[in-house]
Order: structure tokens, then sequence, then C-alpha cells
């Protein structure tokens, strides 16, 4: 397997970039990562097999964002809402993840990777995958290159609750909430909001990803499903980033000499 970042060959792999502007990407993206279990129904194979197969669109998602240059990556990996799903595929989530912990942070280390998790560290998510994580993040909290963000157990209205309640806690009058206030209490503080969303399989919703921080990103919907998603992908989609004028509620830009 090449090296996060390389190809084959160990040589930098950059091939898809283009004519790209790489002047103007964005800080943040954020990936909802879709699609696993029709992929796995497509080929007559358990769920499972589905989320098992975008492991390798993970890796290659993250080594377009290296090879891009991009500082921060979000992926959502496990929602507050997946605890419904039948225990055999819960159960095989948990391992899974710990799995990937455990197979690629030496990797992910290596080449400068940031590894942080966002999301509600309960008593549902069993204590050894909390460990992984609590181990990943501390092995790699010096990496400046890329910070890689998995969602886990992440919601965001449960976010945003979880903010309310360190504002009673910390004894804060109605007068002095603000958005700063709020912001400031959100899992990741340091986190800039994302400045583009992709999600994967057609599905044209954010199904409770980072609430609070979508409030101006672009969204992009792509029809290919998650195990399918490689770093052009990616590549396409801060293209289409590019073509976006933001105006965050304001008017467009003025042209020169009005
Ligand atoms: C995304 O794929 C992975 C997780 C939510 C954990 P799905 O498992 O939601 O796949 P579909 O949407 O059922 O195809
Ligand atoms: C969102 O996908 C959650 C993750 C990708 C982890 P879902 O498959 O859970 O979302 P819905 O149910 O289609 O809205
Ligand atoms: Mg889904």
């Amino acid at each position: 397997m090449a090296a996060l970042g390389t190809d084959a060959k160990g040589e930098i792999d950059d091939s898809g970039i283009g004519d790209m502007d790489l002047s103007r990407l964005p800080v943040h993206v954020g990936c909802v990562m879709d699609g696993n279990g029709r992929w796995a129904g497509q080929r007559g194979l358990p769920r499972t097999e589905g989320h098992a197969a975008g492991e390798e669109a993970l890796f290659d998602a993250i080594e377009g964002a290296l090879v891009l240059g991009l500082r921060w990556l979000t992926v959502y990996a496990f929602s507050t809402e997946n605890w419904r799903r039948p225990p055999d595929e819960v159960r095989f989530l948990m391992r899974f993840n710990e799995g990937i912990l455990v197979r690629r942070r030496d990797e992910m280390h290596q080449k400068g990777v940031r590894v942080r998790f966002v999301g509600r560290r309960d008593w549902r998510v069993p204590k050894r995958l909390l460990r992984r994580i609590e181990e990943a993040e501390e092995l790699t909290q010096d990496n400046r290159r890329l910070t890689l963000t998995f969602a886990f157990n992440y919601g965001g209205r449960v976010e945003i609750v979880d903010a309310v309640r360190a504002l009673i806690d910390d004894g804060v009058s109605a007068a002095r909430v603000n958005e700063q206030a709020i912001s400031s209490r959100l899992y990741r503080p340091d986190m800039p909001d994302p400045d583009l969303v992709i999600r994967t399989s057609g599905e044209f919703r954010i199904s409770n990803f980072l609430l609070w921080q979508l409030a101006y990103s672009e969204l992009v919907f792509v029809d290919v499903l998650w195990p399918d998603f490689r770093r052009q992908h990616l590549f396409e989609a801060v293209r289409e980033f590019q073509r976006r004028e933001r105006r965050y509620g304001g008017v467009e830009r003025p042209r020169f000499g009005r």
C-alpha cells in the first residue's frame, strides 16, 4: 500500500489537480460519507462489506487532501442517530473504527496528520474504542499538516445542547449569550467552519452534520457511493467550490471602477 500522499513509487501523486487555483483552496472540507449500504446491496453483499470498502475511499480522500494542501478535513463516521441500526451493524462499526485507528495511526502520524474526534464520548461507545481515540489524539496532537477530524457518535443538535449546558454550568447570564459564547463551547472551538461540505450517494440532506458550523458552507452533492469515492472526486468538488461566489448575506463584490 502506498504511503499517504504518495503514489506506489513513494512520489507525490498530484495527477488530477490540473489547473486548480491552489491559492483559493477551502481551508476546511467536511465529508458526509454516505452510501456504503447501497454499494454493498448492489453487489449482493452484506451492508458491513460496504463499510469495509469505505476505508480505501477514506484514505484516498485523505491522500488527496494532503496532495492539495488542505488544512482541515472532517469526516462523518457515525451519527447519534446511527444507534438505530441493527445491533450487528453497530457492533461492526465500533470494531471497524477501532481497527482503522490501530492499522492506520502510525501512517497518519508519519505524514503529519493530526487525528481528532468530535462527538459525545458517552457510555454507548465501547471503552476500548475510546482508549484508541485518546491514544491517536495524543500521538498526533503536535502535527499540523492536516487535521483529520472524525465525527463519531456526533450529532449537530446534541453538540448545541452540550454547548448550552456548558453555558448554564458556567453561569453565563442571558444578556451575555451571543454567537461567540456558543461557538467557544462547541466540541472543538478552534476548528474553523467548513468552507465546503461534500455528501456522497445522491442524498440532498445534512443529516445532523455540524449544524452550527455549516451556516455559510458551500454544499456539493455527488452521486457516487462512498466506497467508490476517490481523490479525483474531492478535486472535482474543490473545483466546483471555486466556481461559487460566497456572499455571506452581503451583495456581489462590486466590479472594479464602480
Ligand atoms: C454511510 O453509509 C456510513 C454510515 C452511516 C456509518 P450508509 O450505511 O448510510 O449507507 P446507505 O446510505 O445505507 O447506502
Ligand atoms: C449520515 O448518513 C451519517 C453518516 C454518514 C455517518 P445516514 O445514512 O445516517 O443519514 P440518513 O439516515 O440517510 O439521513
Ligand atoms: Mg446512509
